[in-house]
């Protein structure tokens, strides 16, 4: 018996398993049912009790071997098959169906532009809610209540029963009333919760207003905030940088003209015009035949802003300016309708795709 267990060791360690057959051909002969092994197995009755045992080890042993011959050969031999081509014939040198990549909007192209470009002179950027309290949104900015300059921007009120304001100096009795900002500047209040001064940040992101829709006006839009608070910041400061941050963006030849104007939260204020892209200043229906056209709204933040804000007017000052960037997308690629940007028409978001 002992004799056999070696010279079916010796074939087992020997067999050829270079195929799959070959490897069925293995599993008959030894480990299957009807295989040697299971006669050996039921020839283990037949041996000397005494010798019973040892024989039986040595033929647990060898059936150990050939299991782990087989089972290693059979894994390699399927692997090698997963990585086979599934059918001879296929030419591999035949072209890919092309994928086709998605580009990335207009706006966000332009609203990255505008990060970068304010990055490379300091600015990070910060973000805030888009539903808003009314005391971030109007009165830190400003806006006391039921003054009619809240009316300049039209408003979607959000019912708010069970929502609590967040970092809001609401008196606890009045509910707050919650709204969808309908401006970037509620961020500025929260950047100068948040931080004391030297503050140089830019919040870009979407805003609200209850219009109705159409090549000029949207209900939903997109507009980035800076905001620089530190000491001894003029309105020389504001000029320099927004001169700095059109050429960038626009090109060397377009000039920036300031025009006062009034917001509640910076004084004084001015609006900021550029040189008018379509006709190069000459003067055209887009430009209204000035020449000129708005980009934004700008100024030096109010000291009763700051104070409400939590930073100390007496030490500190700053300026703070607000944009559309559907307006400067407009300007720079010559884009005549509003409603481009959210209709999803790919014959328009597909012309930006070489601008990436
Ligand atoms: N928030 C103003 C608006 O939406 C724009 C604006 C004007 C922002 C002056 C400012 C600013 O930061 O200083 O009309």
């Amino acid at each position: 018996m002992q004799e056999t267990i070696a010279r079916v060791r010796l074939e087992i360690e020997a067999y050829d398993l270079a195929t799959a057959e070959q490897l069925d051909q293995f599993r008959i002969a030894y480990t299957g049912r009807k295989g040697q092994l299971a006669d050996l197995f039921d020839q283990l009755k037949t041996v000397d009790p005494q010798d019973r045992r040892a024989v039986g080890q040595e033929l647990n042993q060898l059936k150990q071997l050939a299991l782990a011959r087989f089972e290693e050969r059979q894994q390699q031999l399927e692997a090698a098959t997963a990585n086979a081509p599934a059918d001879p014939t296929f030419d591999y040198t035949l072209p890919t169906v092309p994928q086709a990549l998605g580009t990335r909007h207009p706006l966000s192209l332009v609203r990255e532009e505008i990060v970068r470009i304010l990055a490379r002179i300091g600015f990070n950027v910060a973000e805030g809610p888009e539903i808003e309290d009314d005391w971030h949104n109007f009165t830190a900015l400003n806006f006391p209540e039921n003054h009619p300059a809240r009316d300049m921007q039209d408003t979607f009120f959000v019912k708010s029963e069970g929502l609590t304001p967040e970092g809001s100096e609401q008196d606890a009795k009045s509910p707050a009333s919650y709204l969808l900002r309908t401006h970037t500047s509620p961020v500025q209040v929260r950047v100068m919760q948040a931080q004391q001064p030297p503050i140089r940040s830019i919040m870009p992101g979407r805003v609200y207003r209850n219009e109705a829709i159409s090549a000029r006006a949207h209900m939903m839009f997109h507009q980035v905030e800076a905001l620089f608070i530190d000491e001894n910041v003029s309105f020389a400061d504001l000029k320099q940088t927004v001169y700095y941050f059109v050429q960038e963006l626009f090109g060397a030849e377009v000039q920036v003209r300031f025009r006062p104007s009034f917001f509640p939260f910076t004084e004084p204020s001015a609006e900021i015009d550029i040189t008018c892209l379509i006709c190069k200043g000459k003067g055209c229906n887009i430009c209204k035949g000035t020449g000129w056209v708005e980009i934004g709204g700008s100024g030096m933040v109010d000291p009763a802003v700051l104070e409400q804000s939590g930073i100390d007017p007496e030490r500190y000052s700053g300026y703070a300016w607000g944009m559309g960037i559907e307006r400067i997308t407009m300007l720079k690629y010559q884009i005549k309708d509003l409603r481009l940007f959210t209709e999803n028409d790919l014959r328009f978001l597909r012309q930006f795709e070489s601008l990436i």
